[in-house]
């Protein structure tokens, strides 16, 4: 399996996503503002990467922390959620896990005789465990989504929602893997994905990794393939799904859809319900993170436009829920209107079962 992130004795290790597909290099971060640092740069990225990510960096920072006292180790821990919290917005799995991490550290402190060293062991097998969780829900989320992909026929995606933006699998990339595995002849189109090429660099690379046939267009060529009848299917993963249904996902993701739609070719989104966020109500509430311009202005140290030309570089984009045809969740394929699926889904997921 693709080695994205790893607890380890001696941190937190991650397979730096900046160097591949040309050099496959480790940086081990041993301190929790190394991971937060780690999510900026995009050392790792994908939302549920992200997520685990910042689980593990509170487990590391409450492992290192001094603090001899369960009130003096909440007081950093605040310190360190926020620090986590601050390096991307849009990824709604970050608050997801820093969500958790505070709930667990709540829950360990209560217990009679807390201890900062019984929390430190709380709080590293929380994050141990949403790593193997992460999986567990990538999987579920192929078995689900497979039979949803064509029989044989292209596959187009856009960005890198693989096994190196999760713990393993991946989201999109999974359930391509999954109905690859039940005999799907899937011919993979990866969008490059400008500006800072995850398709390109790293969709085409876990792909090939694999053995799955992959070719890697430009961005600009995906309404010409559809029309000439190479695509057959759209999936994706996404940053954060608002309670419409709304998806947020990397820049491009949006126009993808909309030719998706004009050319009556399925458009899907596959995501961990941690993605899921029901407490914002449509995509126009999605907070967008905008990147540094030198991922624009620049390639490989190369500058590529005139000194002083006006850059935008947002990172994500909105889809509004009409283009979606379904989302593809470990507890389920989902269908519109996804206002009432996914409030059922998750009502379902709430109640405790019986008999
Ligand atoms: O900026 P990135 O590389 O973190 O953006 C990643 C994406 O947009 C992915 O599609 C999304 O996080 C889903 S990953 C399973």
């Amino acid at each position: 399996m693709i080695p994205t992130l790893e607890w380890t004795s001696e941190g937190v290790r991650f397979l730096d996503q900046t160097r591949l597909p040309l050099e496959e290099v480790y940086v081990l971060a041993t301190t929790y503002q190394q991971v937060a640092e780690v999510i900026t740069t995009m050392v790792v990225r994908g939302a549920p990467a992200i997520g685990v990510s910042a689980a593990m960096g509170l487990a590391l920072g409450v492992k290192n922390s001094p603090a001899t006292t369960v009130p003096a180790l909440a007081a950093e821990f605040q310190t360190m959620c926020r620090t986590l919290a601050a390096t991307r917005p849009t990824a709604v799995n970050l608050f997801w896990a820093i969500e958790r991490m505070k709930n667990r550290f709540t829950e360990l402190a209560s217990h009679s005789g807390a201890t900062p060293a019984s929390i430190r062991i709380g709080l590293i097998a929380e994050a141990r465990r949403m790593y193997d969780e992460d999986i567990a829900a990538c999987r579920r989320m192929g078995t689900h989504g497979a039979a949803l992909l064509p029989r044989s026929g292209g596959v187009l995606t856009h960005c890198n929602a693989g096994a190196l933006a999760t713990c393993g699998y991946g989201t999109a990339l999974g359930v391509i893997r999954s109905a690859v595995e039940q005999g799907h002849q899937i011919h993979v189109y990866a969008d490059e994905t400008r500006p800072f090429l995850q398709g390109a660099r790293l969709t085409a690379w876990e792909l090939m990794h694999d053995g799955i046939p992959t070719t890697v267009i430009c961005d600009n060529m995906a309404a010409s393939l559809m029309r000439q009848g190479k695509i057959q299917a759209v999936i994706v993963g996404a940053d954060r799904i608002a309670a419409n249904g709304d998806v947020a996902n990397k820049i491009g993701t949006y126009g993808v859809a909309v030719l998706a739609k004009e050319h009556g070719i399925p458009f899907f989104v596959a995501a961990p319900w941690s993605t899921i966020d029901l407490k914002t109500a449509t995509g126009d509430s999605i907070p967008i993170e905008k990147r540094p311009e030198i991922e624009v202005t620049h390639h490989g140290g190369k500058q590529l436009t005139p000194h002083g030309v006006g850059i935008e570089n947002p990172a994500f984009d909105v889809t509004p829920a009409k283009y979606v045809t379904a989302i593809i969740t470990e507890r389920g394929v989902l269908r519109p209107p996804y206002s009432d699926s996914l409030q059922e889904r998750e009502t379902a997921a709430s109640v405790p079962a019986t008999g």
